[in-house]
Order: C-alpha cells, then sequence, then structure tokens
C-alpha cells in the first residue's frame, strides 16, 4: 500500500505553508475591514449621496402641510365641503340637523339671512358644532357650504366671491 501524496515533502514547503496560513487571512481580514469602512461608491459628479438627497429618500410618504393663517391652501368648493364636513348631519338630520333638501324645515331658518346662518355654521349654534367640527375648515369654506346647503333648500344665495390672489 503506497501512502497518499501528501502536499508538503520537503521543510521549505513547511515553511512556505505556515507563513500563507498566517498571512492570507490577515490580507483577507485587512480587505474586508476596509470594504466595510469605506465611503460609499459614487460616481463622479454625483448628488445621491448628499445629505438632502439621503433625506429626500428617507422622507415618509405624504406631508402634512398645515393651512397658514391667511389659508395659502386652494379653498374647497361648497359641494366638497358639504360632503366632508356636513354632510354626515346634514343629509339624514341626524342629531336634529335640518336636512338638506327640506324646504320646511329651512324655511324659517333661511329668514335668519345668510350672514347669521354663515355666522351659526362658524361658531356653531346649540347642536350645530363649530364649522361641522372641523376646525381646519377656511371660514369662507364654511360659507360656501352653507350657500351649497340652503340653495338647495329654498335659497338662492350667491357663493362668496373668492379671496383676492395673493402674490408668493
Ligand atoms: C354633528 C352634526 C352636524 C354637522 C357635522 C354639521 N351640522 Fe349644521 N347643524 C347641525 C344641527 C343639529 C343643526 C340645528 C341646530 C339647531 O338649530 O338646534 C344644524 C344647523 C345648521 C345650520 C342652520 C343654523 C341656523 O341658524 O339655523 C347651518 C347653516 C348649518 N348647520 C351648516 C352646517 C355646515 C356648513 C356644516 C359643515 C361645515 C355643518 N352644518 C355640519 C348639526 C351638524
Amino acid at each position: 500500500m503506497s501512502e497518499p501524496q501528501a502536499p508538503i515533502k520537503t521543510p521549505r514547503q513547511l515553511i512556505t505553508a505556515v507563513i500563507l496560513a498566517f498571512l492570507v487571512p490577515v490580507v483577507v481580514i485587512a480587505l474586508l475591514v476596509n470594504f466595510v469602512a469605506s465611503s460609499p461608491l459614487k460616481s463622479p459628479g454625483s448628488t445621491a449621496m448628499t445629505p438632502e438627497a439621503i433625506a429626500e429618500r428617507l422622507r415618509p410618504i405624504g406631508t402634512v402641510a398645515l393651512a397658514e393663517g391667511g389659508g395659502s391652501r386652494a379653498l374647497l368648493a361648497g359641494d366638497a365641503v358639504y360632503k366632508l364636513a356636513c354632510g354626515a348631519c346634514h343629509d339624514s338630520g341626524a342629531a336634529g340637523a335640518p336636512k338638506v333638501g327640506d324646504i320646511a324645515a329651512w324655511a324659517s331658518r333661511l329668514k335668519q339671512g345668510y350672514d347669521t346662518l354663515v355666522k351659526h355654521a362658524v361658531e356653531g349654534f346649540r347642536g350645530m358644532p363649530p364649522k361641522g367640527g372641523n376646525a381646519d375648515l377656511d371660514p369662507l369654506e364654511v360659507a360656501r357650504a352653507v350657500v351649497f346647503m340652503a340653495n338647495r333648500s329654498g335659497a338662492s344665495f350667491k357663493e362668496p366671491p373668492a379671496p383676492a390672489a395673493k402674490n408668493e
């Protein structure tokens, strides 16, 4: 029976093998450390890794833009405001709200006049919560909703004019 061929036969080969056994892991570790610690690769002229670009990519989806005092956002039309904030009660007459389209229920209220109705809608009136409970509605949006509701219930109010466009 012949011995299996050993790869190391001479003392010289043994020394080489021992040295390599130390050097190879050290080199590999050095390369790994270098790889982990180095800054991310950039293509020249790329702005992909600037703090602004990174923040932009990490930004949560959707941001809340709060309307400022002057109301710089686009104001909703009467029917949209109504659907959003008023229909819940005024569609069905919930909580004793006068139903839109119920001419009899609105007749005495309409006699108070446009200004009083808008005032009641904005500031609240008995069971009617201020702005229908949507504090961030613009008074003009509430007024538009009042016009929308009243005109379907026997009135013929004019839509309040939009505020003059501001220079931004
Ligand atoms: C939580 C239910 C509710 C919501 C939401 C609601 N209303 Fe009312 N509203 C009422 C009730 C109840 C009354 C009747 C109050 C009373 O006379 O006792 C009323 C009355 C009114 C009146 C008549 C006020 C008067 O002087 O007779 C107007 C105008 C009105 N609402 C407008 C609105 C508008 C505009 C919205 C949406 C922005 C809205 N309402 C949302 C419950 C609601």
